[in-house]
């Protein structure tokens, strides 16, 4: 047998026995999904290291802007204490009891800072890491918060419990809210206070385009859209706790009721109990301009 038939020979029984003893350990339920039994070693290394590799990969084009101003390093403080000390714990501040029970469980981000660089730390808080836990911030959070953030866990290493305790005393009652509690309290965080009222398309009408199609997909998926309602173009669950999303552009009538044009969408996503106070849809605080992109997304579908 010449040898690159023997390779493809060789390469195609390996590949087809991994294919059995993958389907053999998924029928007979093999591998302990519990999150109170660890991966095993070499799932646990292969995680980590494709895990590492794919965020470094991804920072690389990362352009990191100036860490060491004292108000965004305070800002970062006040951000670490309202979103992230619940799993990862601070400087003398355990974690919430139900971070605990995660599997994998987010560890101290004490020493973040020596296994990676800024423009990294900027990417695994603004997209978070799947299948972990690690939720991703981006669409919740402004760029200037996420930045504050970054610049919080490069000081990190250096920072004592006391001198975090002091600089979250000197912030007094600064906060970091999410855009989407901004928007929950009434006035969202980098909109016009008559935006929020209005709850309706007073911004730019989204360009159609593939940009537009990625970032209402993302806002869909983001906003939990796509556990209650099949939608078109993202992957999600087969749940139908609303109806499925799929040709709402044909639809006369929103939710069965209501005329269905694009301000009507925009109010409806934003704050539906505005319009049906029994509705079972909830106000997931959508900011207006995550309203209208997933609005236009959502009626140009076919
Ligand atoms: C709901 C829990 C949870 C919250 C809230 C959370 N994280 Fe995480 N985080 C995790 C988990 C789980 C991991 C993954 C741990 C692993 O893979 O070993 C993680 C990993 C990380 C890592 C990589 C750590 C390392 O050493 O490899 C960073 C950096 C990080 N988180 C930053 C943040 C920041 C910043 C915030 C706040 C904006 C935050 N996290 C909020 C659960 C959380
Ligand atoms: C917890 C489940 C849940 C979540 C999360 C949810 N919805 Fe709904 N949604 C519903 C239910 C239930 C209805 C039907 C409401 C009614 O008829 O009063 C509905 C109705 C709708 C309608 C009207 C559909 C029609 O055919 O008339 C649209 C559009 C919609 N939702 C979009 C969204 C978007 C976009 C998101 C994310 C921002 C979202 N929903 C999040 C449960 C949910």
């Amino acid at each position: 047998m010449k040898p690159l038939a023997l390779l493809t020979l060789t390469f195609a029984s390996v590949a087809a026995l991994v294919g059995v003893g993958g389907a053999v350990a998924v029928a007979t339920g093999w591998y302990d999904v519990s999150a109170a039994s660890s991966h095993t070693v070499p799932v646990y290394r292969l995680l980590e290291k494709a895990m590492h590799q794919a965020v470094r990969v991804r920072a690389r084009e990362i352009a990191v802007p100036r860490l060491d101003d004292p108000a965004r390093l305070a800002h970062g403080a006040v951000c670490y204490r309202d979103h992230c000390v619940q799993c990862h714990g601070g400087p003398g501040v355990a974690p919430a009891d139900l971070a605990m029970g995660l599997q994998p469980l987010p560890g101290p981000l004490m020493d973040a800072a020596r296994r990676w660089r800024p423009a990294e730390l900027y990417w695994i808080t603004h997209h978070g890491i799947k299948m972990s836990g690690m939720p991703a911030w981006g669409m919740r959070l402004t760029e200037e918060d996420l930045w504050a953030l970054t610049a919080f866990l490069a000081r990190l290493p250096d920072l004592s419990p006391s001198a975090y305790a002091s600089t979250l005393d000197k912030a007094g009652t600064a906060r970091c809210p999410t855009l989407s509690a901004s928007c929950r309290e009434g006035r969202c965080r980098d909109e016009p206070a008559a935006a929020t009222a209005a709850h309706a398309p007073s911004g730019p009408w989204p360009a159609r385009g593939p940009q537009r199609d990625a970032a209402a997909r993302l806002a869909l998926q983001q906003y939990a859209c796509i556990a209650c309602h099949v939608t078109p173009g993202v992957i999600g669950p087969d749940t139908h706790v609303g109806p499925p999303l799929v040709g709402l552009g044909r639809q006369q009538r929103l939710a069965g009721r209501w005329p269905n044009n694009p301000e009507e969408l925009v109010r409806w996503l934003q704050t539906p109990h505005a319009l049906d106070p029994r509705s079972a849809m909830p106000a997931l605080g959508v900011t207006p301009e995550h309203a209208r992109l997933m609005a236009s997304y959502l009626l140009d579908q076919p």
